[in-house]
């Protein structure tokens, strides 16, 4: 291996304790009050409606989890860590939201907490998002995937994000990455707004080993990347393309970009069956978003977890049956 692959793929792993307080004290979540972007119209006949077979499905015993350690509950099983990549929306779907993200790319903010560049709560700035991920067919796809009912996350400002990376710009400036991290989310869908053709390195790894391992082994996962045994590259190739992960379980990372751009849209959901699973911490949430806003959503949380019929309600989400996976 060579000094250059090794600063290629080498990716950092994410800071925890004092920093993230520090973090916390500064950060402060901003909006894009200027965005006039004239979207395409959400339809639900932008759902994919296809079958398929992606080519990486893994149980999280396939992570090395135990029965007991895994969410659900005895009438919910709720037991896969990875699947994808698979389409959630047709071509011009996925051609809708490529457009809104290059229209909101100039509201994302450096941060070099997790992802380096990014724009949170896509789902307030952009009425296609918004009610995409309220849409009954929308909602029916992604808990069909999963196996449990799944509904927008109540955590807004972490629910809907896009990321960017682009080579740095100047000679000292770090390309932009996501650097190993496990989400607070248990539910995340990645979609890659860009082709593979398009950029070389931004490719999405993870992990395939439970967490302590990691973090046992962290320096040597971490030097090594994509080229350790147990690190896997997640196959995107075409816009639209997604990644289920169980993002509270994997760890991931995204490889600095070298050439070109890589646009991803990160769509995190909540089973209103599983709330108290829902593993977010407010520590994580944070840094990103400042203490006073994480205590307000923090409120937002704790309702849609003991009373999600009523939350549901009062947001216009419809809830689904237990689906059967696919
Ligand atoms: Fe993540």
């Amino acid at each position: 291996m060579t000094a250059s692959a090794s600063e290629e793929t080498r990716v950092a792993a994410i800071t925890t304790g004092l920093d993230r307080l520090k973090r916390s004290l500064r950060a402060g979540a901003r909006t894009a009050a200027d965005y006039r972007f004239r979207e395409a119209e959400w339809s639900p006949g932008l759902v994919a409606q296809t079958e398929t077979s992606p080519a990486i499905t893994a149980t999280m015993a396939d992570f090395g989890y135990l029965p007991h350690e895994c969410h659900g509950r005895p009438d919910v099983p709720d037991t896969l860590a990875m699947t994808g990549p698979v389409a959630l929306l047709t071509p011009a779907g996925a051609q809708a939201l490529r457009q809104i993200g290059h229209a909101l790319k100039e509201s994302a903010v450096h941060n070099d907490y997790v992802v380096s560049h990014r724009i949170r709560n896509v789902e307030t700035l952009s009425p296609f998002v918004h009610a995409m991920v309220r849409d009954r067919a929308f909602l029916h796809r992604v808990s069909a995937l999963v196996g449990v009912p799944l509904i927008p996350h109540p955590l807004r400002d972490a629910g809907v994000q896009i990321n960017y990376y682009d080579p740095p710009a100047g000679g000292t400036q770090a390309a932009p990455v996501a650097k190993w991290h496990r989400d607070g989310m248990n539910y995340v869908f990645t979609m890659t707004l860009s082709d593979h053709g398009e950029h070389d390195g931004g490719d999405y790894i993870y992990y395939q080993g439970r967490p302590e391992e990691f973090d046992a082994r962290r320096e040597e996962i971490t030097s090594a990347g994509s080229r350790h045994p147990e690190v896997r590259t997640a196959p995107f190739r075409h816009v639209g393309d997604t990644m289920f992960t169980r993002g509270s379980r994997v760890y991931h990372a995204v490889t600095p970009v070298t050439r070109g751009h890589r646009i991803t849209l990160a769509v995190s959901l909540f089973c209103p069956l599983l709330g108290e699973q829902d593993e977010n911490r407010f520590w994580h949430s944070a840094p990103d978003d400042g203490l006073l806003r994480t205590v307000n959503n923090w409120r937002l949380l704790r309702q849609a977890v003991r009373r999600p019929g009523a939350y549901c309600r009062r947001e216009a989400i419809p809830v689904l049956p237990t689906p059967a996976r696919r």
